[in-house]
Formats: C-alpha cells, structure tokens, sequence
C-alpha cells in the first residue's frame, strides 16, 4: 500500500479557491468537470484541533502548538485502522458553481475511502498518476503540494496537462510548475498558482 504522505489542514488553499472560483466564472464554466488531485487528509482525530490557514495571525505560542498538533497527526494517520479526514474537496464544493462535477484522485486508498464516506456526491477513486492520466478530459484541475514529493513528477505533470481541456484551468503550486513542467506543455500564468491551457486559437493554429 502507499504510504500516506505529509499532513494538511483545513483552509491551506483558502485564496487559491476563491481565485479558482472567480476563473471559472469569468470563462463562463457554468458545470465544470473539476479533477482534483491528491487531496491528503488528517486524521479524523485532530480534525477539529487542526488551525486554519498558514497561522500567519496566530501567535509564537499557538504557531508552536499547531505545528505539535501537526506532528501527532502525521504519527496518527499512519495507524492503519485511524480514520481519516479530508478538508479539500469539500473547500472546493463550497466555491465552485452548484453544477460542477468533482473527481477526486488520489493514490492512497485510505484517502480515496475517507473521501468517498465524507463526500457521497463526489468520483472518487484511486488512480497512480504517475502511470497514465484519467479516461476523462476536465475543465479544472486542481494539484497543490503533490508533485513536490511524488515519484515521478515529470511524468505526473505530463498526464495531467493531457487530462485537461483546451482552455481549461489548472491550479498547481508555482515549485511544481517551474519544475515539471516543460515548454511543450504551455501554459498562461491567471494567478499566484492558476494557469490556463492555451486554445488552439491562442497559438494561432
Ligand atoms: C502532501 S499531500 C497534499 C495534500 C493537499 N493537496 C495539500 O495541499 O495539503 C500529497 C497527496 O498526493 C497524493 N499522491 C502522491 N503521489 C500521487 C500520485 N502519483 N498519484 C496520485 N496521488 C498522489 C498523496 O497520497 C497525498 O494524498
């Protein structure tokens, strides 16, 4: 089984969904097929303990306390039978327009399970990006703090440039696009960490 990777915690991409939000509805994607991948989650546990945000208001003293809390978690997650808990796609349901489809991918099943428990409505399934990309093609993807300590990250970038549309929205972090990217996966840089696909007409094709 694959080992569970590092923690999360709630509200980690707080702005980068809100900014993802306000793209998909400036190009007028009205039911988009949203891929997120590599969700993580913390144990059930310390799900309610866990402190929002990058904790840039809170103080010496509580940054201390979190960033313990943040270590028991990690220890917890890897007993196998410790349920576990996963922030991100219900964060994203509660930004993306009510018509959207969620897939959510990740390689672990522990986190695919969780998810499909936590969130019914949700595609959730367990797929090794490193091997092949997805049957379906999306309008968003999403891929925060994956690459950076995945096998094969190359090859994951790769995958997911191919799973996404032409004109489509991919959310990934500014280390792993620099990267793992290559210039003949081009891409136009929206904001701090979204990009868009070029359409065919973008390239003058
Ligand atoms: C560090 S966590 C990131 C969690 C969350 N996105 C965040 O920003 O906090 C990385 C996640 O990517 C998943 N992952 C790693 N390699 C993968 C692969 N090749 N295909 C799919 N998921 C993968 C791990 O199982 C884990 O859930």
């Amino acid at each position: 089984m694959s080992k569970l990777s590092t923690t999360t915690w709630p509200a980690r991409h707080k702005q980068t969904f809100q900014q993802l939000a306000e793209y998909v509805d400036k190009f007028g994607m009205k039911s988009p097929t949203v891929l997120e991948v590599g969700p993580g989650a913390s144990s059930a546990l310390l799900k309610n303990l866990l402190a929002e945000g990058e904790g840039e208001n809170l103080s010496f003293i509580a940054n201390r306390l979190r960033a313990g809390l943040r270590n028991i978690d990690s220890l917890l997650r890897h007993i196998p039978f410790v349920g576990l808990h996963s922030f991100e796609p219900g964060e994203l349901m509660d930004v993306l327009p009510s018509q959207a489809k969620l897939v959510v991918a990740d390689i672990n099943p522990r986190v695919v399970k969780a998810i499909a428990k936590q969130y019914p409505q949700v595609d959730a399934r367990v797929h090794n990006f490193a091997q092949s990309p997805l049957d379906v093609q999306v309008d968003v993807i999403v891929c925060l703090c994956v690459l950076v300590r995945a096998a094969e990250p190359k090859v994951i970038f790769k995958n997911l440039y191919e799973s996404l549309k032409q004109g489509g929205l991919f959310v990934i972090d500014n280390r792993s696009r620099t990267n793992f990217g290559s210039p003949s996966e081009p891409l136009v840089k929206l904001a701090a960490q979204i990009w868009r696909k070029p359409q065919m007409k973008d390239a003058g094709v």
